[in-house]
């Protein structure tokens, strides 16, 4: 290790640290839980300013979602000059955010929130703004003196090879070295938010350098997109845990294109698979119906679970064979484990009403044998005790079941077959019983 580190110092490349040789969560003290907040983009993209972001954050939390748990406010792209100043800095907007960031951010800070900001790994941003490539320290304390928390870092406008000399990890490890240096300043370290959304299989690198990373392209308010961000990510839940995690990207709840049940199951879908939750609505606009889809504190519970960091993962495909990739029709039966029992979430992928059925047993967190009370997550209701399975009538078309299912005790005797694993089940003295 102490080698290559030498040689890589001396040849003038970026220098790895050891943990190239495996992922690591990047454990240093912030974003343990996904991060809960707002985030200008998906609203606003270029169209802001600082009176919009202090009416935002009012917003959030007269609306009593601060109270819920969103207490993060982020500026995403087109917030500076175009040119950086003459010594080479990033300026903010001169008309557009003519207090400056430093009056901001103390603005918002003194409600309560915590605040990010956005750059890039290239030349520019992905609206044509300064990017931070061979600049990541200047910025990082740039970002630093402003009063930010939270840096979310893009993709675009890439230098030449010739250049960079270093792949995609490389670009963002430039950063993540940056914020490490000025974080040890610091009361607490800057959160590090990776957006690199081209095939870059993140998931296999992302938590050396930061506490979330983007697995797909931008969402956009349709159903379509929903189940295109679900399918991808069904098949790399493994990667999400404490500290670091998959980014399913912006909450597109309201802003017109779902209907309340696909909101439902988009809000459902992102909470138990752990992702940062960063609401992308016009908090001005938004309706009762989306606001009580927000502030569903048994969902969100779980997807601040202090104990277990894990996704949820499908066990079975339902209408599709297990494994298939599908873009319009992902897996439909998913489980995992949290700290207050097994959660399970049942996805109705069809245009049409459905009953979707399963045996406890098909999730690994449930024990044969035992059964469970079944608490209903939306309609926050005791919905009695499962033995062996439970079955969900007439969800609603590109609906969502999301059940907590509790240990009961010991099943009824006398049931049958006499293992859930029925065509395994074996008598002590060799004979098969059961189907
Ligand atoms: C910004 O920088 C570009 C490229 O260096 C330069 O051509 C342009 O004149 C600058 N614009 C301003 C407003 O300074
Ligand atoms: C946000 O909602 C308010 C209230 O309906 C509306 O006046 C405003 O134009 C909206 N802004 C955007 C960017 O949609
Ligand atoms: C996806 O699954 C649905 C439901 O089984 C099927 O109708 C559709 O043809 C599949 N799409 C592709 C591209 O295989
Ligand atoms: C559920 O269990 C029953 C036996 O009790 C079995 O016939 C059925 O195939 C199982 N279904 C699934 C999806 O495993
Ligand atoms: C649980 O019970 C409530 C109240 O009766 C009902 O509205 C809801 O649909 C039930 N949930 C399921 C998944 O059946
Ligand atoms: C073996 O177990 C089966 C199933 O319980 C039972 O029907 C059968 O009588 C047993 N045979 C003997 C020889 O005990």
């Amino acid at each position: 290790m102490f080698s290559l580190k030498l040689w890589a110092a001396t040849a003038g490349v970026v220098v790895f640290t050891s943990t190239l040789t495996g992922v690591q969560a990047l454990d240093n003290g912030v974003a343990r839980l996904p991060i809960l907040g707002y985030n200008t983009w998906n609203a606003y993209q270029c169209n802001i300013d600082e009176d919009l972001l202090l009416t935002t954050a009012k917003l959030v939390k007269s609306l009593g979602l601060q109270a819920a748990g969103y207490n993060y406010v982020n500026i995403d792209d087109c917030y500076s000059e175009k040119n950086r100043s003459a010594a080479g800095d990033i300026v903010e907007d001169k008309i557009r955010f003519k207090g400056g960031m430093k009056k901001l951010n103390s603005q918002i800070h003194a409600l309560g929130f915590k605040t990010g900001i956005y750059s890039d790994s290239g030349w520019f941003t992905c609206g044509g703004y300064p990017g931070s490539y061979q600049n990541e320290l200047r910025d990082a304390k740039t970002f630093q003196d402003w009063g930010f928390d939270y840096l979310k870092y893009d993709n675009c406008a890439i230098p030449y090879d010739s250049i960079t000399r270093q792949g995609i990890v490389g670009r963002y490890q430039r950063m993540a070295d940056a914020l490490k240096q000025i974080s040890a300043n610091r009361k607490t370290p800057f959160v590090f938010s990776l957006c690199q959304w081209g095939w870059s299989q993140v998931w296999l690198w992302g938590a050396n350098l930061g506490h979330s990373w983007r697995t797909t392209g931008d969402i956009a308010p349709k159903w379509d997109s929903l189940a295109f961000i679900i399918n991808f990510n069904s098949f790399i839940t493994q990667a999400t845990d404490f500290y670091g995690r998959n980014d399913l990207d912006m909450l597109q709840l309201g802003n017109g294109g779902l209907t309340y049940e696909e909101a439902k199951s988009h809000f459902t879908a992102w909470a138990l698979m752990r992702s940062p939750l960063l609401i992308g609505t016009n908090l001005s606009a938004i309706t009762p119906d989306i606001l009580g889809i927000l502030k569903n504190k048994e969902i969100l519970a779980i997807n601040q679970d202090d104990v277990v960091g894990k996704s949820i993962s499908p066990f079975r495909w339902g209408i599709n064979p297990d494994w298939t990739s599908n873009s319009t029709h992902p897996a439909q039966y998913w489980s995992g484990p949290t700290k207050s029992g097994t959660v399970f979430m049942l996805l109705n992928t069809l245009n049409v009403p459905s009953t979707l059925s399963f045996n406890l047993t098909e999730s690994p967190w449930i024990r044969a044998g035992r059964q469970y009370s079944v608490r209903d997550l939306w309609s926050h209701t005791d919905n009695g005790t499962a033995v062996r399975t439970f079955t969900a009538n007439n969800v609603p078309p590109h609906g969502v079941v999301a059940l907590l299912l509790k240990d009961a005790g010991d099943e009824p005797g006398g049931l049958f077959p006499e293992c859930s694993v029925w065509w395994q089940c074996i008598d002590k003295n060799g004979t098969h019983v059961g189907g």
